[in-house]
């Protein structure tokens, strides 16, 4: 398989001639070749965007809603084949790689219908003769950066948002994950959607998204991956007064009372722990649990992490597939033997695990005794770690959870319904989950997080639009008079 840029309208190799890889991580086979993309690709998707805005922007909103549709009955008529390339390109099992699709597709529909909303208002106004009104306006072009682990989820949360408000978009999705990529933009072009309105950039390195974000015809630029880079990048565009929107880290925990229902909690937390190797940004990493059922839990979780089986995502019985690559394999281990020489128990797992001589395998691994201010209680690990962390109380465990330097997702398990109001309100995380784990979100709600998580934009549902649009108030006064707001409706004064 080969894929190319997509630069208005055309499929491209990269002006500077260079290619790249797309390796299946539970195999290490090249899986495609890719034409990489350079900087002086992003002037080129830049121009094109621009071009495309002129009259994108002027198509009745309905009418790009109704492309959006029509993208979303692509996407359900290609869904397996999709989730079949997307597990070869970044590896998670077949059944949460057709959750993925299955998102973009939600999401398709969801924001298509906004065609037929985009909601502004009108309020009274304090002159007689005079109308008031708010209404979105699209920003123009904006420039989206998305990660490998969720490589048509992720991106739909951006790109179906951005469309609909009227924008154009230039897409530079992980170099992880190209494949799926391509053949996600395949599906616009596909459903009709004008050259230019989306452009893809596939490239290794920073160098392509760092010219994205420097670029002043750039105005809004929506990032999902690290801290670090997501910092970077929001210090680069404020030079330039864009604004940016920031979905990062997360140490997401899963709160556990005595009176929790041990299956479900044991369920649970090997779904959200383990699921997508523990590369979800909604992953839990951590286990904060009571200490009159924790040795309970232990115990079941040990045997059931036992049960699960590693392998090739593609194959139906298999629990856990690979993590992406190398250097995360060798970084996850490294969290392991930090957190042994930091006095942490490990209860099972612990080491990189064979499967067939090939891939990138983790065992899935859980510690005990993982004491406050540690490696693992602290930071985010990206892989199948879960630390477990021992508490008195709800209380103790909200401050737990509240203390970290993340807040996306947290969750709690009990049967009491007044404890479950008082984390309900206590918790500072953007995602809360009640006799549920960590992830799993829908589209329809606000997605986000807050301290190190994000800088206070919310992805997904009505808020989405918030980052794709600027607000426009218009007033129209039909007096004909000059009516001083203000000053001329109290003459008395
Ligand atoms: C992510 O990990 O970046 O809530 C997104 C969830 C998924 C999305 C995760 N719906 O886990």
């Amino acid at each position: 398989m080969e894929f190319k840029n997509y630069i208005g309208g055309k499929w491209q190799p990269g002006r500077a001639g260079l290619t790249f890889d797309a390796v299946n991580p539970a195999n290490e086979e090249i899986l495609a070749q890719i034409q990489a993309a350079d900087v002086a690709d992003v002037e080129a998707a830049v121009q094109s965007a621009k071009q495309a805005f002129k009259a994108w922007r002027l198509t009745p909103a309905p009418l790009r809603g109704e492309i959006l549709y029509r993208i979303g009955e692509l996407l359900k008529v290609r869904k397996e084949e999709l989730a079949r390339l997307l597990t070869q390109d970044m590896g998670k099992v077949i059944a949460e790689a057709r959750g993925d699709v299955q998102e973009a597709i939600d999401m398709a529909f969801y924001m298509g219908g906004e065609g037929r909303r985009l909601l502004g208002y009108t309020a009274p106004v304090e002159m007689p003769n005079k109308f008031g009104m708010a209404v979105r306006d699209p920003s123009g072009v904006v420039g989206i950066i998305t990660p490998w682990n969720f490589p048509i989820a992720v991106p739909s949360w951006k790109i179906f948002p951005a469309l609909v408000a009227g924008n154009t978009v230039i897409w530079k999705p992980s170099p992880e994950t190209p494949a799926i990529s391509a053949a996600f933009v395949k599906v616009f072009e596909e459903a009709g959607l004008p050259a230019g309105v989306i452009n893809l950039l596939l490239a290794p390195g920073a160098e392509v998204g760092k010219a994205l974000v420097s670029h002043p015809d750039v105005r809004v630029i929506s990032f999902t991956g690290s801290t670090g880079t997501g910092r970077a990048i929001a210090e680069s565009a404020a030079k330039l007064n864009k604004k940016v929107s920031l979905e990062m880290g997360g140490k997401n925990a899963i709160l556990v009372l005595d009176d929790a229902n041990l299956d479900l909690v044991v369920d649970a937390s090997l779904w959200a722990a383990f699921g997508t190797s523990g590369q979800r940004c909604t992953a839990a990493s951590r286990l904060i649990v009571q200490k009159g059922i924790a040795p309970k839990v232990k115990e079941a979780l040990v045997a059931r992490t036992k049960e699960l089986r590693l392998g090739d995502g593609l194959d139906p019985k298999v629990d856990v597939g690979p993590v992406i690559n190398k250097v995360a394999l060798e970084r996850i281990h490294g969290f392991v033997e930090i957190g042994q020489k930091e006095g942490a128990r490990l209860l099972i797992g612990g080491g990189k695990a064979d499967v067939g001589g090939k891939g990138f395998f983790y065992q899935p691994t859980l510690f005990d005794g993982v004491l406050p201010g540690t490696t693992l209680e602290r930071e985010e690990v990206f892989g199948p770690v879960l630390s477990i962390i021992e508490v008195d109380s709800l209380e103790e465990a909200i401050e737990v959870n509240n203390r970290s330097q993340y807040g996306l997702s947290t969750s709690l398990f009990t049967q009491d319904v007044n404890q479950a109001f008082t984390a309900m309100r206590d918790i500072a995380s953007g995602l809360m989950y009640v006799n549920h784990g960590t992830t799993g979100a829908e589209i329809q709600f606000p997605f986000g997080g807050v301290r190190g998580t994000g800088n206070g934009h919310r992805e997904a549902g009505q808020t989405a639009l918030d980052i794709f649009t600027e607000w426009k108030s218009i007033y129209v006064d039909y007096s004909g008079t000059l009516q001083r707001a203000q000053i001329d409706n109290r003459p008395q004064e």
